[in-house]
């Protein structure tokens, strides 16, 4: 077992293990729809008793291994006349996140975000007056619903939370667009267990003057245990099923050190879509980013060198602090504590 599928199925908690689904993803190079004609060539169909006129044509050299051969006889590229069939990844640029949104789940791929200690302090926006909303900006047959989570027995989940959002009424609505949103078990994590670990991602603003994350779903594999086969499997909600339901989440988060080129502290969490108890350290879910590269398909970093990075949970003390829901809910908006993450490690070791 390589080293990363350990770190996920550690990450993955003992319900779900995890392969890596190597899907990669690729809309490959959407080539100009050919108006380029398709060669047709004229032959001459000799009739075996007549006498020929022309003389029979010239065996045919065959081409050197792997060329090209100048007049292609078919044209696939053709069928782009009459649409090109995808997949399409539908970026959304709003001014609290930038996503990417899967047509087949109609859940995000990624949704990306960028929190400093300034937009945590801004208190622009209150979640009271935001309304969860479909995203109309995605094709009808492709969008998530709000029937779809209605009485589905999961949360709304935000993937960018409207926490980090509050810097103003219109990014926090943003955040309620179900293109930000998973089917997310409540009780347990969407509540518990991940709002902690949302506040941790805050919390790192207390010693890094910019933070990126992007957040997102997984579906990962799962060994049978009657045949040793490895399936993925997930609910689908709604009526017609519509949702997936995604078994895991992931977080890639890049903490800055504000510097233009500076260094850039990088840590990835996979987390199971299920209760996970409060006294789970968070360093059990941690991963390489190459472990959610693999399992999602996506690339995070490619063009980060890696002179310029370092380790996020040798840096700080990768932990939650459990705030009670009800508390939370009292004081939505305190800003993070400075002494968060400082009062846990020191900076340096871990
Ligand atoms: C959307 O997600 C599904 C499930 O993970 C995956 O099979 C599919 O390839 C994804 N679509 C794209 C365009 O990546």
């Amino acid at each position: 077992m390589s080293k990363f599928t350990i770190a996920v199925v550690a990450g993955a908690s003992a319900a779900v293990g995890a392969a890596t689904t190597a899907a990669l993803y690729g809309i490959g190079s959407k080539k100009e729809s050919s108006a380029s004609t398709i060669a047709t060539t004229t032959t001459t169909v000799s009739n075996p008793g007549a006498t020929r006129t022309t003389p029979p044509p010239p065996a045919p050299v065959p081409l050197p291994r792997n060329a090209v051969p100048l007049q292609p006889p078919v044209d696939p590229a053709g069928v782009f006349q009459y649409g090109f069939p995808g997949p399409v990844s539908d970026i959304r640029n709003a001014c609290s996140l930038t996503s990417s949104f899967n047509r087949t789940t109609r859940n995000p791929h990624w949704v990306a975000e960028h929190i400093t200690p300034a937009s945590l302090l801004m208190t622009g926006g209150d979640r009271r007056h935001s309304y969860f909303a479909e995203d109309e900006s995605i094709p009808e047959k492709f969008r998530a619903k709000l029937k779809d989570y209605f009485r589905s027995g999961y949360d709304r989940g935000h993937q960018v939370p409207a926490a980090d959002a509050k810097w103003s009424q219109e990014a926090m609505d943003s955040t309620f667009a179900l293109s930000n949103m998973c089917p997310q078990v409540g009780d347990g994590f969407n509540r518990d267990y991940w709002a902690h670990f949302e506040d941790f991602c805050r919390r790192l603003t207390s010693f890094y003057p910019s933070v990126r994350i992007v957040t997102g779903p997984l579906y990962l594999p799962k060994r049978d245990p009657v045949d040793g086969k490895w399936r993925v499997s997930y609910e689908v909600v709604g009526h017609p099923p519509n949702v997936a339901v995604p078994t895991h989440f992931y977080k890639v988060v890049f903490a800055e050190d504000g510097k233009t080129g500076g260094k850039v502290s990088l840590g990835a969490f996979v987390l199971p879509n299920d209760r996970i108890p409060n006294d789970k350290p968070l360093q059990d879910f941690e991963v390489p980013v190459e472990a959610v590269e693999r399992a999602s398909g996506l690339e995070f970093a490619s063009l980060l060198p890696p002179a310029r990075r370092k380790k996020l949970c040798q840096e700080v003390s990768c932990s939650i602090i459990v705030k009670e829901y009800a508390e939370r809910q009292r004081t939505p908006l305190t800003p993070p504590p400075a002494k968060g993450i400082a009062a846990q490690a020191s900076p340096i070791q871990k």
